[in-house]
């Protein structure tokens, strides 16, 4: 119960909240005014450049070196060791025989196995070659069959080249999977190599952001691939300096860059040019959303009807349906991906 001596009590502690809100109101008064006096234009585009001048992230995730490739010089000088050279070049220089002006003939676009496995596919994270030999062939969930190196090449040439594959048995499929094997000496089947494929990145709390992605693209890759992505040519026209990365030139959208997350983990690991997957220049922001806006626009498209056949097995980010949950083609393409992954699990454990 109340008496009156409660309330005189009380009456300190009452002067004590008064004086408290008054300094939240001053406070709340000094923002605002703040808000509406500082710099203009609106918020949104302040984030934008923010993001895409944004330097690189501090180096020292990744102090392991990733497992080294081994030296072309101990390449034999046999007819096998010919062969395996003969393969390498195709890697690195595929537009130059298999492209639109190809020597052997006219396979694939403009662009060379190289530009996507950097250093002949021997860069670490940088989708490195180095585990293909140990673990094909081996059963793919894309096509719902067990695939050998020749089917996986095939695949690169019609869809991240967008062309024809080179017969199998051909004197250049033979090339470039006796390369690929070579790379592969010495390493067991299920031995882990550190460095193949790509980096983990981890997932945005949000969905990538096209809008983001553009500013991202005009600070830190346009200089290079071109203000409409259409790369640059190289003098003699045979080939690219800098690779185009959409428009009629690319990789269609039956590629896997044509992922979000796939072309997030290669720029992250890869690019701007001259990065790599331990001084990575690029946040993972800038990654993601890079990845967001490139992948909106324009390039060939190449009908798949026989992908996934089993729906329940597309990855999380497989841009088309349908699907075996509920979630919209759009955050499948672009996320957020922790609703999606938590709906996998919990279907796949019940
Ligand atoms: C536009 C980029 C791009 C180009 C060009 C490209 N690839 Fe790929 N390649 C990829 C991506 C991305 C993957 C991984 C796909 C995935 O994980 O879904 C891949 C995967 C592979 C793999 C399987 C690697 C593994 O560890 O499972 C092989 C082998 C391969 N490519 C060979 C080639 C060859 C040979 C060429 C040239 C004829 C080529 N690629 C051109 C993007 C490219
Ligand atoms: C300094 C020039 C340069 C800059 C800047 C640069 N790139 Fe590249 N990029 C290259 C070159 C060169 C290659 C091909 C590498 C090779 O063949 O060895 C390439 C290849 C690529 C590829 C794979 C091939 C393709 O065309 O699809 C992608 C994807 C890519 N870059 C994305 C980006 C993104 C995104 C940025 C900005 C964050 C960027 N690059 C900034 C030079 C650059």
């Amino acid at each position: 119960m109340n008496t009156t001596e409660d309330r005189a009590q009380e009456l300190p502690q009452l002067v004590r909240l008064l004086t408290l809100l008054a300094a939240a109101v001053a406070l709340l008064a000094v923002v605002v005014l703040a808000q509406l006096l500082g710099p203009a234009g609106p918020a949104q585009v302040v984030a934008v450049t923010d993001e895409a001048t944004e330097g690189p992230p501090p180096p020292g995730s990744y102090h392991r070196p990733a497992t080294p490739a081994p030296d072309t010089a101990l390449i034999p000088l046999t007819a096998a060791g010919r062969e395996i050279r003969y393969g390498r070049a195709l890697v690195a220089r595929t537009a130059a025989y298999l492209g639109p002006r190809g020597t052997v003939g006219s396979y694939t676009n403009g662009m060379n196995c190289q530009n996507c496995h950097l250093q002949a596919g021997t860069q670490g994270f940088a989708n490195n070659y180095l585990a293909v030999a140990a673990t094909y062939p081996k059963l793919r969930a894309r096509s719902g069959t067990a695939e050998g190196i020749e089917k996986r090449v095939a695949d690169c040439m019609k869809r991240s080249l967008n062309g024809r594959a080179v017969p199998v048995g051909s004197r250049e499929m033979r090339a470039i999977v006796a390369y690929i094997q070579w790379l592969g000496t010495g390493i067991p089947k299920g031995k882990e190599v550190y460095g193949t494929g790509f980096v983990p990145l981890p997932y945005l709390n949000r969905a990538a952001d096209p809008q983001i992605g553009k500013a991202v693209f005009a600070a830190k890759c346009q200089s290079c691939h071109g203000a409409a992505g259409q790369g640059q040519l190289l003098a003699h026209g045979r080939g690219y300096q800098y690779p185009p990365l959409w428009g009629p030139g690319s990789y269609n959208d039956g590629a896997g860059l044509f992922r979000v997350s796939r072309f997030a983990r290669f720029v992250k690991a890869a690019m701007p040019f001259g990065a790599s997957f331990d001084h990575p220049q690029l946040t993972d922001a800038q990654a993601w959303d890079v990845a967001a806006f490139v992948n909106s626009q324009p390039r060939p498209h190449l009908p798949t009807p026989h992908d996934w056949p089993n729906i329940a097995q597309k990855p999380i980010d497989y841009p088309f349906g349908p699907y075996a949950d509920s979630f919209s083609a759009t955050q499948h393409k672009f996320g957020p991906f922790q609703p999606i992954e938590a709906a996998q699990l919990s279907i796949k454990q019940p």
